[in-house]
This record gives structure tokens, sequence and C-alpha cells, in this order.
């Protein structure tokens, strides 16, 4: 396990989505709501943290879309990379850049990977035998054929993998090919193609090490990433289509190819790096601190599916540039099932059932704090987690609101109109304040301790466990009924509440900024924002007194109550597939 201390900056990245469809909340759950409350912690305690991300263009996800529409592939990824940006956008995901892999600074970057394996003796070359539409004139690669399983009969799986059993063959044993392209009704044959091979086995002791310095991984993660590296076979990166980055060989058998996706996307991080430093530095070498010193520290947010890229395939691809750090963390997120009110069963999330929630649709629905709330209180960690509407309103309801919104809105009210708009001046604190006000830096410190440990779920429960603590307290001390009696241990009572709120302020912010943001207005105090140049701690001031006689502002709702007619209407309006 490496010393956390010991890096000076934080990279992040967050998976770059297919600019082939809107992102939907399983996404969201899984590699970006974590992700981004990760980095909105580290900003905001000072420290230097980069977060990018960016679409992922190119492959035939982008290319078979574009043709079941109609339309070029270029126009797909532009609709979609702007759907996405806009929607990531509109949630707060908080990206110092979001890229794209069609940017023409990532044919360079691509490129240069590639040389560099190809000349270190990474790569080699290989004839193989693919698919082939003798109708079209073209090879089929990847999902451009279908057929039968050979191990389990599924009769939708792909060239070389059957997504149903998990089991990976040779195209040649795919029973009953058939073309995945409209109107093509020829049967494929195989043909010969030559093409290049990422020699992976070469990687395997450089991957053992590095894996073994890292017990402190979620169990998934390691668990899949040792099953690959202790079975590494070569890998093809390149492919027939002329949707991809071109192959930097002059060999006339790479004309008509071009680099496998899932070699350029991961790339697409140091891409996305390298047109930051040069926005906001004008400096075309910026990137390589991040990317190339040591004292970096590397974290990639992923869902399941990509483990083996994160923590195998792109490792092998950086150790073998010569000088590039490897991740710190592969934070792997599970998946986020659908819960189904009519046929009371848990449904994988998938737009072919009509049961995807797109991003775009709920920011039709609800305020961001609101999604981003319940989308941590249920992030799929260690295990599949599901949405369910009554679940929603259940813990947003009684939780966000019922526990901090209302701690905070009837403290403020009160204090304000009884004392002058102004934090009271305490008069001499009893035990139950003392206790109160020591329980406030406990509870920062084991918010922080879950949210740099990765556990986003628990450190949102430690946040809320801070508002139901403050509920006990502003309920025993029953400033209503004091205020008229006793003036002083009204004061006391409710400049203890205050220092709670001004908390609850700063420790709410990486996961609910909006609210953080109207409650910092009110309460007059500074969130620091800082990033890749670090700043002033803002995290341990949540720890820092709100001095009596600060001037208050009106206090505003900060998470208004939503209406269970209107979850049940959505609910139904889900069911029907209108939510995508
Ligand atoms: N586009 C891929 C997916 O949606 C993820 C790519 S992650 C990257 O599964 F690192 F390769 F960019
Ligand atoms: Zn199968």
């Amino acid at each position: 396990m490496s010393d956390v201390n010991a890096f000076r900056r934080t990279l992040v990245t967050s998976a770059l989505p297919y600019a082939n469809g809107h992102i939907h909340l399983g996404h969201i759950a899984g590699a970006y709501l974590p992700a981004d409350v990760y980095v909105r912690y580290k900003r905001l305690k000072g420290e230097k943290i980069l977060y990018i991300g960016g679409s992922d263009e190119y492959g035939v996800p982008i290319t078979l879309t574009a043709l079941k529409e109609g339309i070029t592939p270029k126009e797909v990824i532009d609709r979609y990379h702007t759907a996405n940006a806009d929607a990531f956008q509109r949630l707060g995901i908080s990206y110092d850049i979001y890229g794209r892999t069609s940017w023409d600074l990532h044919v360079d970057t691509t490129q240069a990977f590639f040389t560099k394996l190809y000349e270190g003796g990474y790569v080699f070359s290989q004839e193989m035998e693919i698919w082939y539409s003798p109708q079209l004139d073209k090879f089929l690669p990847d999902r451009y054929v279908k057929g039968t399983c050979p191990q389990c009969g599924y009769e939708e799986a792909n060239g070389d993998e059957c997504e149903s059993c998990g089991a990976q063959y040779a195209a040649k044993d795919l029973v009953r090919p058939r073309a995945n392209i409209p109107g093509d009704t020829s049967t494929p044959i195989l043909r010969q193609s030559k093409h290049w091979f990422l020699d992976l086995p070469k990687f395997t002791e450089r991957l053992k090490t590095w894996l073994d310095s890292h017990p402190e991984w979620r169990a998934n993660v390691r668990g899949i990433a040792y099953g690959w590296v202790n079975d590494l076979r070569a890998r093809c990166i390149t492919r027939d289509t002329d949707w991809g980055v071109p192959i930097p060989l002059e060999d006339p058998d790479a004309v008509g190819k071009r680099i496998y996706v899932w070699f350029d996307a991961p790339i697409g991080y140091v891409t996305n790096t390298r047109q930051w430093g040069i926005d906001r530095h004008s400096d075309e070498a910026a990137w390589q601190t991040w990317w190339k010193n040591p004292d970096t520290r590397l974290l990639h947010f992923i869902g399941k599916d990509n483990v083996p890229f994160h923590a195998v395939i792109f490792p092998a691809m950086l150790v073998g540039q010569g000088d590039y750090i490897l991740a710190d963390n592969v934070v792997g997120n599970e998946y986020l099932n659908i819960f189904n009110r009519q046929t009371g069963k848990e449904e994988k999330g998938s737009k072919s059932r009509g049961n995807m929630i797109s991003v775009k649709w709920a920011l039709e629905q609800f305020a961001p704090d609101v999604i981003r709330y319940y989308l941590c209180g249920i992030a799929p960690e260690s295990k599949d987690s599901s949405f369910d509407w009554d679940d929603f309103l259940l813990r947003y309801n009684g939780e966000l609101c019922d526990v901090v919104g209302n701690f905070v809105h009837r403290s403020l009210t009160m204090t304000v109109k009884n004392f002058d708009g102004k934090v009271p001046e305490p008069g001499t604190l009893d035990d139950e304040d003392n206790a109160m006000l020591a329980a406030i830096p406990e509870q920062v410190d084991a918010i922080a301790e879950a949210l740099e440990g990765f556990r986003f779920r628990q450190a949102l429960e430690r946040l809320i466990d801070l508002g139901r603590k403050a509920n006990v307290y502003f309920d025993a001390k029953a400033p209503w009924v004091t205020r008229k009696t006793d003036p002083v241990r009204t004061a006391t009572t409710l400049f203890v509440c205050c220092q709670i709120v001004k908390a609850l302020c700063h420790v709410m912010a990486p996961f609910l900024p909006d609210g953080a943001r109207t409650l910092s207005g009110v309460l007059g105090v500074a969130l620091p924002d800082g990033g890749p140049d670090g700043g002033p701690d803002g995290w341990n001031a949540a720890k820092e007194a709100l001095p009596a006689g600060s001037a208050l502002q009106p206090p505003q709702i900060l998470f208004p109550k939503l209406d269970k007619d209107r979850i049940a209407e959505l609910a139904e309006a889900h069911l029907r597939g209108e939510a995508y």
C-alpha cells in the first residue's frame, strides 16, 4: 500500500462514456458522482487536484448507432458529446476538462503510444480470420457480426464473446453467424486479415508487482485484475474499419484499418490532460507533471466492466511507455439496477427494456442536489444496488429534508428572528452544549475518513448522522420553550446550533454543491474551491467557530420536499419507458 501522504497532487479520471447515447443514472452512480464528490472534497480541502473526463468517440458502438439511425458517425458523436457534456455540467460533475477522442491532438497522443510500444517490441502483427460480408464487401469487426454462442447457445452472442455467459472464443467458433447490419442478408464468411497485437504476457511480472503493492483496493477490482494478470494473452489492437485513429505504420496491410477503440480510449485521459494544459497554461508540457511525476497520485473511477482495461491493459500500455506513473487506485463500481414496481423484481437497466433513466430526463424533473443525494446514498460500491422510487422519496424527504434541511431551517429561522439576524453571544456552556460542540470535529473527521477510503455512502450517512445528533440536541434544549423564559439559555442553544449549521455547510459541499452554496451565502462563510494549484483548507474550516455577532442573511429552504403524488406519476412514466 502506498503512503498517501507522500503524494503532492492527485489526478482523477472518470471513464469516458461512449458518445452514442445519453448518459443515465446507472453511469452516474458508479463512475461519475463518487469521483466528483471526491474531487470537490479535495478541492475544498485545498489539495492540488485535476479531474479529467470526456467522450469516447471511436469504435463500433458509434458506427453501429450511425448505421441504425441513418446518420454519419460524426453526427452521432457531435450530438451525444454535446448532450452528455451538458448533462454532466448541469448535474455539477465538475471536470476540469471534458474532452473528445475525435480531437486531432488525440491522434498524436495515441500514435505516440502505439509507436513507443511498437519500437519497444511490445507489438507484433499476425494474420487472423475475421468475419466478412460478401454482400457489402466489408469486414465485420466486433458487434457487426452476431450469432449463437458456442458455449451456451445464446443467440445474440457477439463475434468473439458472449454477453450472456461471458465466454470468449475464436471468431470461427461462432455458430450461425449473421451480419448485424440492416439490409445485409448475406451469410458472413471468414477471411484473412493482418492485425497488430499488444504482447501483454511481456508485462506480467511488472503488473503483478504493482497489483501486489495494492492490497487496499476493493476486493471486486482485485479479483478481476488478478484473474486477467494470471492468464495474460496478446490482444489485437487494430480493426478493419475507417472510424478510428490511423495506424502509424508504413505498411500496405495497415490501409483500411484503424487502432482499436479500447487502445485509444484510455489514452484519451492523457490527450485531455494535454489539452487542459494548453488551454489553462498555454503550456504543451504541463500534462507531464500529472502523468509522469511519481509524486502524482493517479485514480481511476470506473464501472466494473471497465476493470480489465484500467487495472491491466492500460497500465501495461503505460509501463511500455517507460516513464508514466501507474494508478494508485482503481475505484471500480458494481451496477445500479432498477427496481420494477410492477413485477417486484430488480432489473438490469437497459435502453431496449425501456427502464433506463437518462440524466437529461432526471434533470427535467429534479434539482441536481436531489439526484446527487439519492445516487450517492445508493452508490453500488461493493455490490449491485438498485434504484427504487419509493426508496428515493423516503430517503430524500426523510433524511435530507427532514433531518438536515429541517435542522438548518429551524435553527436559522429562530436565530434570525430572536437575535436580530446575528449569531447570538452564548452564556455558560453546559455538558450537553460541550458534548454537541465536541461532536462536530469528530463527525467532520469521520466523514473525511470515509471519503479518503472511497466509501461514499458511508460518508453521506455520517453527514446525516451529524444532522440527527443536532436534532436530538435541539429537541432536548427546546429553544422555542426557553425563548419565553430564559434568553441567555436560548442564546447559548442557538449559538451551538449555528456552529453545527456552519459545519454542515462545509461538509455538504462535496455532495450537495447547490445547497452548500445557498447556505454559505446565508452564513457568510467562504467555501474555497481550489483545483490544480491547490488553495486554502475549507474542509477543516468546518471545525472553526462562526463567531458570535456574525450577520446572517434570511434563511432559505435548501432542500424542498418532493411531493408523493408527483413521484408516483414519474414512476409510472418511467415504467412506460418515458424516462430516457
Ligand atoms: N467508453 C467506455 C465505456 O463506456 C469506457 C471507456 S473508459 C476509457 O464502457 F478509459 F477507456 F476511456
Ligand atoms: Zn454464451
